[in-house]
């Protein structure tokens, strides 16, 4: 097991595109960290550069003390499980399972103990006499992962090995590899562009935009404590309401709506005349008394709304209120034209969501008075969308 260290490095393709623009990652020996980030922001080729796939433009690539920037894949011992994964079509699943291993003249015995301990886990006990020709996608997905698993490297990298699966078989499987780390501990890189998998498998979780990285912290901080608008909108399902703000008279205006600041924030937004305000959709309530601080410092903020749409979901329901005000949303630069394009067909109207138990039932269309504590409030620049506070829990206080 190791750790693996990432100091500089960039990426620039042959055709000049710069797919990573400088990055540094450290990543603790067992750590299981996930990249995550929306399509084209380098998370795959971020992984194929710690693999030694491709060859790294400036930089260095570290595994525990050792410089392997210079050394090719099988020189880095490190096991990889991709989205297109290859199996022999001749061997069965047994065989799949153990190759790498038999190559390795690992002793025998050896061989069928982990062979036996990983199919078990990954539920493949029943198939081990089958080919590949004879299993479904999931099931050749999952005898990918186990031949992986059983080699027992000193790092893990999985590109979105649980794509192939159905919503159900994805939810076990997960469970399933993040048991599995814990028992055997080894060094994990995980891509996904799912955020929900992201958060439920990380250690730490690396958001990237654009080659960049945006934040790396634990899945909970992430989402209390975005460094900035883009990973606010990016982490939480359904994503964090973003709009733009105008500041009046130390308050917000957001729309027809009055957003009342605390101290700490009001001294946090300063002489800017813009923000862009964030609220999550969980942390509205039909009533104020769900919605108090828990040190009962400040009221909750009341917004009478519209109901556009009502989506009941069983145990909750979102309803979703337009918002007089610009919409705010941060992508990859490839994605910003069409962004551009829907601002404007309708340039001040956002769309908010919120979240809300269903002790009463909003109906369609109907007026209700939703409430929100204001320390909940999220600020971010409104040039380059950096966080006012980096910790919204202070600005109770
Ligand atoms: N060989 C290449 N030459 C030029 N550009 C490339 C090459 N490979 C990838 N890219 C570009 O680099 C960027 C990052 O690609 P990458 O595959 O790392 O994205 P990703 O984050 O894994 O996306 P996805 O979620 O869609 O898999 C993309 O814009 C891609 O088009
Ligand atoms: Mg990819």
């Amino acid at each position: 097991m190791a750790s693996v260290t990432l100091s500089g490095i960039r990426k620039v393709f042959p055709n000049g595109f710069a797919a990573i623009r400088g990055l540094d990652l450290e990543i603790g020996d067992g750590e299981f960290i996930v990249l995550v980030g929306p399509s084209g922001c380098g998370k795959s080729t971020l992984l194929r550069l710690i693999a030694g796939l491709e060859t790294v433009t400036d930089g260095a690539v570290l595994i525990g003390e050792r410089d392997v920037t210079d050394l090719s894949p099988s020189e880095r011992d490190i096991a990889m499980v991709f989205q297109s994964y290859a199996l022999y079509p001749h061997m069965d699943v047994q065989e799949n399972l153990a190759f790498g291993l038999r190559r390795r003249r690992t002793p025998r015995e050896v061989i069928g103990e982990r062979v036996g301990g990983i199919a078990g886990a990954l539920g493949l006990g029943e198939l081990m006499a089958r080919r590949p020709g004879m299993l479904s996608g999931g099931q050749r997905q999952r005898v990918a992962i186990g031949r992986a698993m059983v080699r027992q490297p000193v790092v893990y990298l999985m590109d979105e090995p649980l794509s192939n699966l159905d919503a159900k078989l994805r939810v076990s499987m997960r469970a399933e590899l993040a048991r599995l780390h814990d028992r055997l501990g080894v060094t994990t890189v995980y891509v996904t562009h799912d955020q929900t998998e992201a958060m439920t498998l990380g250690d730490r979780v690396c958001v990237m935009l654009d080659g960049e990285i945006q934040q790396v912290d634990a899945p909970g901080r992430l989402y209390r404590e975005p460094a900035n608008a883009f990973v606010a909108g990016f982490i939480g399902s359904p994503a964090m309401n973003l709009a733009i703000a105008e500041v009046a008279d130390g308050d917000l205006r957001l729309g027809d709506h009055r957003l009342p600041l605390t101290e700490a924030q009001r001294a946090r937004v300063g002489a800017r005349s813009q923000v862009i305000a964030g609220l999550r959709p969980a942390d509205f309530a039909l009533r104020a008394a769900d919605v108090a601080a828990d040190d009962g410092t400040s009221t909750a903020v009341r917004l009478p709304v519209e109901a556009e749409v009502v989506e009941h979901l069983g145990a909750e329901q979102l309803i979703v209120f337009p918002v007089d005000a610009p919409r705010y949303h941060a992508g990859p630069v490839a994605a910003r034209t069409e962004d551009e394009e829907t601002l404007l067909a309708e340039p001040a109207r956002s769309r908010f969501t919120a979240r809300l138990d269903v002790r009463r039932e909003v109906r369609h269309g109907e007026r209700v008075e939703l409430f929100y504590d204001p320390a909940r409030l999220y600020l971010f620049d409104a040039g380059d969308g950096r966080s006012l506070a980096r910790e919204p829990a202070e600005a109770a206080g």
